[in-house]
């Protein structure tokens, strides 16, 4: 796998690549979840590009991201003999101006996550969108677990003629239900068992009350439970963690 950490090597070594292009974004702290998408693109296209860049925009919180997990070492070494090429920019590369341009929507990207995270869609949608004009890949894949980030891309892409199409792939689970995360590797081994009862009664419970009191009776602290373009959604949070899924 080659690795670009420059984006002017990168530019100048795509403008000469002619194969069919995947592209998979992530933040890093690759799991079993974020190589089902690297495998679904090596499948798909002749060469596959993975993006490992943690966003700062899309952090509302700085704890949040200060906390967030880097393991660039480990991660290239996962990727090796499943990707083609690595492209892992500075933040200093991606935003040398800092973060006066954005791409900002004004409808989907205020509820659920977002009214929880102000600001958050607008960070995501901003690098997505510098992301894809980087890599002009033919398709993109992205997780269902980040069910809102997926319909918004879906939307911007749509709505701003890109030509990449995105790829929605289904939720990897554990064993036990839970779906993988980057985040998961910060719960504790009590918190751990836990969350396995978060996707359990999100799918189980008859009702949205239900499920909040349920969760709550459980001791997740439930940001929102809600019905929405035919799925059931939630967020919760065990102690400083914050989980989120979709059924
Ligand atoms: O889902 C993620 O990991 C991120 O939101 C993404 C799409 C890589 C943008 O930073």
């Amino acid at each position: 796998m080659r690795v670009f950490r420059d984006l002017s090597e990168w530019r100048q070594f795509r403008s000469q690549l002619e194969t069919s292009l995947g592209f998979v974004p992530t933040m890093g702290a690759l799991h079993p979840g974020h190589l089902a998408l690297v495998q679904r693109s090596h499948q798909e296209n002749s060469k596959t590009l993975v993006s490992v860049f943690v966003n700062p925009t899309q952090f509302d919180d700085p704890t949040d991201l200060a906390a967030y997990p880097q393991t660039l070492d480990q991660d290239i070494q996962l990727l090796e003999g499943a990707a083609d090429y690595l492209l892992a920019p500075s933040a200093a590369q991606m935003y040398p101006n800092g973060y006066h341009y954005r791409v900002s929507e004004d409808e989907v990207s205020k509820q659920l996550e977002g009214a929880q995270r102000p600001g958050h869609f607008d960070g995501m949608l901003t690098v997505v969108m510098k992301l894809l004009n980087l890599a002009q890949a033919h398709q993109a894949y992205f997780g269902e677990k980040d069910f809102q980030q997926l319909q918004l891309v879906q939307g911007m892409v749509s709505e701003f003629f890109l030509n990449t199409k995105i790829v929605a792939c289904p939720t990897v689970r554990e064993a036990d239900g839970l779906a993988m995360s980057s985040r998961n590797r910060r719960l504790t081994p009590e918190q751990r068992e836990l969350a396995a009862e978060f996707p359990h009664i999100l799918k189980s419970a008859p009702d949205l009350s239900q499920a909040q009191s349920q969760l709550e009776q459980q001791g997740f602290a439930v940001d929102y439970v809600q019905e929405w373009r035919g799925r059931r959604l939630g967020a919760v949070r065990l102690g400083q963690v914050r989980l989120i899924d979709n059924l």
